[in-house]
């Protein structure tokens, strides 16, 4: 029975190990993110700069004495590290499990290197649905009409801290790059979670004792 915890880990700090003194670092959100802050900490670096993209992400940072600031002020990132919830062999993922994906993408697009880290249950051959959205509360109804029945808002979910709703996309998935295009088309998204292979520059994934350490682009 494989062990995602520790393939959770062994990926994290694996990652950290890329991280350098005096970076800026974007930290990502979720459970394998949890495993590299403490991964990140352990390395002792100094002069590191860093943001959250969540408040959980923010407070265990914080806890583990990694300095985090308002990412308002920094223009660019050195590299920003995130898990996903489905990585396909040519890059393209999915994320927003943890409704965070619009403050990830923004992070993701402002980093020199965006290294995404899994356990070995990421990895799929083509992505499927569910695709996480977070949408304007502004005209809420009208655009979930545009999206149509296959979008629903996520039972529970919170607003984000941007105030947007969390909802997700049940429909086909197809060609990515299209139902980008059409969800990026629809006014009230602010943001959805698929991530274009161009935003990634690494993926580490761990499967047992081996961590595969795959350049998607640089
Ligand atoms: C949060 C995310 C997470 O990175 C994604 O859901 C993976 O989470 P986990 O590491 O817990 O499997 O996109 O919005």
């Amino acid at each position: 029975m494989r062990d995602l915890e520790a393939e959770k880990r062994a990926a994290a700090v694996a990652a950290a190990a890329l991280v350098t003194d005096g970076q800026r670092v974007g930290l990502g959100t979720g459970s394998t993110v949890a495993h590299f802050l403490p991964a990140l900490a352990a390395r002792g670096l100094t002069g590191l700069r860093c943001v959250a993209t969540s408040v959980a992400s923010e407070v265990q940072a914080r806890a583990l004495g990694i300095p985090v600031e308002p990412f308002g002020d920094l223009a660019r990132l050195d590299v920003a590290v995130d898990g996903a919830d489905q990585v396909t062999p040519d890059g393209w993922l999915v994320k927003g499990g943890g409704g965070a994906h619009v403050r990830e993408k923004v992070v993701a697009a402002a980093a020199d290197r965006f290294i995404v880290i899994a356990a070995s249950d990421k990895p799929v051959d083509a992505l499927a649905p569910p695709v996480p959205l977070e949408l304007l509360t502004f005209g809420l109804a009208a655009t979930l009409i545009e999206l149509g029945d296959q979008t629903v808002v996520r039972a529970g979910a919170a607003v984000s801290p941007d105030g947007g709703v969390i909802a997700d996309y049940h429909g086909p998935v197809g060609d990515p790059a299209a139902l980008a295009a059409r969800l990026d088309a629809v006014p009230g998204v602010i943001g959805h979670g698929l991530f274009p292979p161009a935003l990634v520059a690494d993926v580490v994934i761990a499967r047992g004792d081996d961590v595969e350490h795959r350049r998607v682009r640089g």
